[in-house]
């Protein structure tokens, strides 16, 4: 809640004798400004009020009274329509965000809380597909926005490290592959010999048995398979390290399946000992039908654990060990049923801190292929983005540098980096994520439109004006010069990050947040094309360098909580 919602919400409820919080809900955003600035629908109250909405709004509105904050509510059929008084908000939003700086729109409600995210999880010696991608990014996010709200943030990779692509893996690199290939490139050189083990079966079976022979052996700790998966392993995490670090990412824990390995005998035996385990054709599944879902099968015939078992123990270690207050698994939708299964057997097993776990799923990407293809390795795409980036750069550079001056050579790469990174980013995070993305080069890169470009250029420009200013700015200001709709409704939205940032945690969505940056880069380009803020009068450059400053804060704080990198220039 900000001033503006709390001074509505207090109104109302003295009004129509609602608490507070519950109108707060109800309050929203018009669609057309000239409406109002905020409006309150009356429909929900018709039914305790046993009266029409318009007529509860027409009551309501004559015992408004204005107030510092609020000048006007007027009914229109059953909408409450509210108008700010504009110097007022210009002053509290403006103030507080030259004072708290990159601080401003934290919150303490996550204060003493631990949420643990779980993220990207590729699998070792298989592909890096778009799915890991889109985990990786909203994962990342979903991270950096709870830690604005004071969580405890602990960032986890529950890496595919077990399983029986391990079996198939060893028995191809035992005969295709080569220590050196490893070392240099582990992550493509494991997916090679994956491959090959794959396209040689086809035709000779037989592999098949010795890929099962091998991965038994791992279970049972044999000395050389042990060894060899544990050198696949720890040279792909640091692989996997360098590449997460080039994006800005890194994790607390590596932890992935085969470190819940050991775990699993004793959580099958303890579920066989309450009987909630139970046998079905020499497999053991804790029945779900009660609940309409699928058996959850824990235990195959051959005593082999699977990803599900892996799951349970996961969790089970992770509650005992963080306490978590959330626990968020950030795993494409396919995998729904997975989760819901596993939040059954967590309940039946009467951890009702089930409760406290969410499956938060995405939709697919399409479209996103690389110059070699289907995405495979996280590598590709990194390449790909920033090479067309630095073009899109150079292109746009010609009528720039007049302006701006010529870029040096190292700077251009950061910016590549950065711009061709966060276009991706953004157009995977301006979505909700339960839908599809579509994925286009030359659209994402763009730098009009709603992309990632458009919003890093945005910051961009208020630098620029910032750079060019020769005063101080400073706070107070004489916030009556800032009056015009342009500047309000910049102002207006610089109000609500706090609220954005929360909605966001709470939805667990980062395009909440990806969609306010973009209003925001619009509205700011909006007030840019149609008002001056250098060379005008003192007082009106003063304050208008003041809102610019603001602006630039808030883009920034949004560019990091979606994981995109803040540029000063581009
Ligand atoms: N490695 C899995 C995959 O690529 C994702 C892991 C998701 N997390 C989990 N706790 N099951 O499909």
């Amino acid at each position: 809640m900000n001033e503006v919602t709390q001074a509505i919400s207090e109104f109302l409820s003295r009004e129509i004798g609602l608490p507070a919080e519950e109108v707060e809900k109800g309050i929203e955003v018009p669609r057309d400004p000239r409406w109002g600035d905020y409006a309150f629908p009356c429909f929900s109250l018709a039914k305790v009020k046993r009266k029409a909405p318009h007529l509860i709004a027409q009551e309501v509105a004559r015992n408004f009274h204005p107030g510092a904050l609020l000048t006007e509510c007027t009914p229109e059929s059953a909408y409450l329509n509210f108008r700010i008084r504009r110097e007022s908000w210009a002053a509290i939003v403006l103030k507080r965000i030259f004072s708290e700086g990159e601080e401003y729109g934290r919150s303490p409600e996550g204060q003493g809380k631990t949420v643990l995210v779980e993220f990207s999880s590729p699998n070792i010696a298989k592909p890096f597909h778009v799915g890991h991608l889109r985990s990786t990014i909203i994962g990342h996010s979903l991270g950096e926005i709870h830690a604005r709200l004071g969580y405890r943030v602990i960032r986890l990779n529950h890496l595919g490290d077990w399983g029986k692509q391990f079996g198939e893996v060893i028995t191809g690199f035992k005969r295709w592959g080569s220590p050196q290939e490893l070392e240099a490139h582990p992550l493509k050189h494991l997916f090679e010999v994956y491959s090959r083990f794959h396209s040689e079966a086809e035709s000779r079976p037989e592999l098949h048995e010795e890929a099962r022979a091998w991965f038994r052996k791992l279970e049972e700790g044999d000395s050389e398979a042990r060894q060899l998966w544990g050198r696949f392993r720890e040279i792909s995490v640091e692989e996997f390290k360098r590449l997460y670090q080039f994006l800005g990412i890194s994790f607390d824990s590596y932890d992935g399946e085969s470190f819940y390995q050991d775990r699993l005998a004793e959580l099958v035996d303890r579920l066989r000992d309450r009987g909630l385990l139970v046998e079905s054709q020499g497999a053991w599944i804790i029945p779900l039908e009660a609940y309409s879902l699928p058996p959850a099968l824990l235990l195959k015939k051959d005593e082999a654990t699977l990803y599900l078992t892996r799951d349970i123990a996961a969790a089970e270690y992770r509650f005992h060990r963080w306490n978590f207050d959330k626990l968020i698994y950030v795993v494409g939708a396919p995998q729904k049923l997975h989760f819901q299964q596993l939040f059954k057997v967590l309940e039946v097993m009467g951890h009702d801190w089930n409760r406290r776990m969410v499956h938060v799923e995405f939709g697919h990407v399409l479209g996103m292929s690389t110059r070699r293809g289907e995405v495979v390795f996280l590598q590709d795409v990194i390449d790909e983005a920033v090479q067309r980036a630095e073009r899109v750069i150079e292109e746009r550079g010609e009528d720039k540098e007049a302006r701006i001056g010529k870029i040096p050579e190292g700077e251009r790469k950061t910016i590549a980096r950065a711009v061709g990174l966060g276009a991706i980013v953004f157009n995977d995070l301006r979505t909700r994520r339960a839908k599809d993305v579509e994925f286009d080069w030359d659209r994402i890169l763009a730098f009009e439109g709603a992309t990632g470009p458009y919003c890093q250029n945005a910051h961009v420009r208020c630098c620029g004006i910032l750079r060019k200013f020769s005063g101080t700015v400073t706070a107070p200001v004489d916030y009556a010069v800032l009056s015009s709709d342009e500047e309000f409704d910049l102002i207006k939205r610089l109000g609500e990050l706090g609220e954005v940032t929360r909605r966001a945690a709470g939805e667990n969505e980062p395009s909440g947040v990806a969609n306010y940056m973009l209003e925001l880069a619009m509205s700011l380009n909006g007030f840019l094309a149609r008002h001056r803020v250098l060379g005008e009068e003192p007082a009106v450059t003063q304050a208008r360098v003041l809102l610019i400053h603001g602006a630039k804060t808030v883009l920034s704080i949004c560019l990091r909580m979606l994981g995109m990198e803040v540029l000063e220039r581009m």
